[in-house]
């Protein structure tokens, strides 16, 4: 979504600081971007559509100054043009804003009767008057801020800057993120930690309607009530190559590399001698008999696959619903349903809905986050990391894997917990996983094969995937995962659905990517792809290696990807790899933006 920094030091001129912190947050997706920063002790606001580089030109070498804010924006107020970018400036209040004020038309209204003027369609120049309207009637900041906020129905983080203190940056947040970055002899506000990370590690998290006030040496931060709190100072863990590419040419590379680490980070974060370990250190899960999984796009995807293990291995039912359906539509649970919210980012603001929407029936709420101290994380009754470290690339790969995994030990934590699962057999489970690293490792190192399928598919404008049961769940994420970052249009399909319509469609040439690893239901799946071959269709096969031998000298596909067999509970981090990686080849191929697809932003934090 949009991003925000903010720098007030001796040490740098803060333009520079500005510059290099929107192009750390560039992948959060933007379509504009702009400065404010005290000069002659006046407040010079420069801002520009498109790339970070377009603002860089128009910004006079010669300026220099210990003060200012960035943003970079991602239009949903206004269309994305020079007068709607960040930062906006009413009266004494030059602020940049992070979120959605939903209430900003009734607002604006009321402001126009008092008196102010709009140049933009912003919900932000609106909040900028708000708080410049309660300056001028409190003639006190905090006050002022804190009425604003109050006012103002939505997410918002803001970075502000009053005429009349040009030495100090305000901040404020409700549902947004913002940090506060700690420096010697400088301080900093960004939406998160890889825009600062060249200057330092150490941050504060400010929290939901807390208010901070920083300058060159002294940060102080304020509750609603404007106590001074003594807030913990975190140390970020990853290096500045957990933000840089780390030799890939894309971050989405460099993250599917990852992977191994990452699901090895992930289980282990529950082990402290042993594997048995992880089912005693994972939330208890006894008391419910009905799970709710709750998310947006690929954390959606991972909660269909969660829901075939749940269902299959713990005997229990699993309602799988789009974050943006469930917050508006009529839920059956009780106390005995565990609502399962899954967010890399911890910030999704339709998944942050539900969360509210599920806690204010009382429900039982966990994240499965990635983003410590996120929104999500912080407001679920329960919250399970997962420790896929920061994940750059808008296109989710590592942090994907990790939500299946955690979902995978939720399925025989809680199969154990029921005795739908012996725990001899659930530490054999677990005994497998320690094999997934390495697996996967040698999937990612067959990359010539995902070549080879990316050559016969990148020129086309429509494909097709294939599968049923858990290979279905898989295919939706391998359409994702071509679709936003190739733009070839690609539709999921459930294997025995096609007949009943779809499969008019298949033509001779139309590519089908074809899953099939479940072995309960293989040849079921097989006389589909049959279905689509007799049609023309150009197929992919994936399949494990026991399922190949039996079909090895079939011709019902053209060429085929084998993945090595795994305990039925892991197998689907596995199959995953390939689809992941023949959508980064085909992107390649297609020479699109991968790391940041258009229209796409890495958090969605409006709805
Ligand atoms: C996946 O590659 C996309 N970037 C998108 O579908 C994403 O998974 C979705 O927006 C949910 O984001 P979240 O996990 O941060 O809530």
């Amino acid at each position: 979504m949009c991003g925000i920094i903010g720098y007030v030091g001796k040490n740098k001129n803060a333009l520079h600081v500005l510059i290099a912190g929107l192009k750390a947050l560039e992948y959060r997706g933007y379509d504009s971007a702009g400065i404010a920063f005290v000069n002659d002790n006046n407040i010079e606001i420069i801002k520009s559509e498109g790339k970070i580089k377009n603002l860089e030109s128009k910004i006079d070498k010669n300026y220099n100054s210990n003060i200012g804010i960035g943003h970079t924006r991602w239009a949903t107020h206004g269309c994305p043009e020079t007068i709607n970018s960040h930062p906006h400036r009413v009266g004494n209040v030059t602020i940049v804003h992070n979120g959605i004020i939903e209430n900003y038309e009734q607002l604006k209204n009321e402001l126009e009767k008092e008196g102010y003027k709009f140049i933009s369609e912003t919900d932000t120049e609106v909040a900028c008057a708000l708080i410049d309207f309660f300056y001028k009637e409190t003639k006190n900041k905090l006050s002022a801020l804190k009425k604003a906020s109050s006012k103002m129905k939505g997410s918002f983080a803001f970075g502000i800057i009053f005429d009349d203190d040009l030495d100090n940056i305000y901040a404020m947040r409700k549902d947004s993120p913002l940090i506060i970055a700690v420096g010697d002899k400088e301080n900093f506000i960004a939406s998160d930690v890889p825009a600062i990370l060249e200057y330092t590690n150490k941050y504060i998290l400010l929290d939901k309607n807390e208010y901070a006030v920083i300058n060159d040496n002294e940060i102080k931060i304020y509750d609603d009530n404007f106590n001074i709190l003594n807030k913990e100072i975190l140390t970020y863990g990853g290096t500045k190559e957990v933000a840089m590419k780390n030799g890939y040419e894309h971050f989405m590379l460099k993250e599917i590399n990852d992977e191994p680490k990452v699901i090895l980070d992930t289980y282990m974060q529950f082990v402290q001698s042993n594997l048995k370990d992880i089912l005693s250190n994972m939330p208890d899960l006894s008391k419910y008999d009905k799970f709710d999984i709750v998310a947006c796009g690929s954390a959606y995807h991972a909660g269909l696959v969660g829901k075939n293990l749940i269902e299959e291995y713990a005997n229990v039912p699993v309602n799988v619903e789009l974050a943006s359906e469930y917050r508006y539509k009529k839920n059956f649970n009780n106390n005995k349903t565990l609502t399962i919210l899954i967010s890399q980012s911890g910030e999704t603001a339709d998944t942050l809905a539900a969360l509210r929407k599920a806690k204010e029936k009382n429900i039982d709420t966990l994240g499965i986050i990635n983003v410590v101290g996120s929104s999500i994380a912080r407001e679920a009754d329960k919250v399970i990391y997962i420790k896929a470290g920061a994940e750059i690339s808008v296109a989710t790969t590592k942090a994907y894997q990790a939500q299946v995994l955690i979902l995978a030990l939720i399925a025989i934590n809680k199969g154990v917990v029921d005795c739908s699962i012996s725990l001899e057999d659930a530490i054999n489970y677990l005994n497998e996983l320690e094999e997934i690293p390495k697996k996967i490792e040698n999937l990612i190192s067959n990359i010539e094969e995902y070549k080879m399928v990316a050559q016969t598919i990148y020129k086309k404008e429509h494909l097709f995937f294939l599968g049923r049961g858990i290979d279905y769940a898989l295919s939706m994420e391998g359409s994702l995962k071509l679709k936003e970052i190739s733009y070839i249009h690609s539709e999921a399909y459930a294997a025995g659905e096609l007949k009943h319509g779809t499969i008019s469609l298949i033509e001779e040439g139309t590519s089908v990517i074809a899953i099939v690893t479940d072995e309960k239901i293989d040849e079921k799946t097989v006389s589909n792809i049959k279905e689509v071959k007799a049609r023309g269709a150009d197929v992919t096969l994936i399949t494990t290696e026991k399922l190949y031998k039996k079909y090895e000298n079939s011709n019902f596909y053209d060429r085929k990807i084998i993945i090595p067999m795994s305990n039925v509970l892991f197998q689907e981090l596995l199959t995953i790899v390939p689809l992941q990686l023949i959508a980064y080849e085909t992107a390649k191929l297609r020479g699109e933006s991968i790391d940041q697809p258009r229209n796409l932003a890495k958090s969605v934090t409006v709805e």
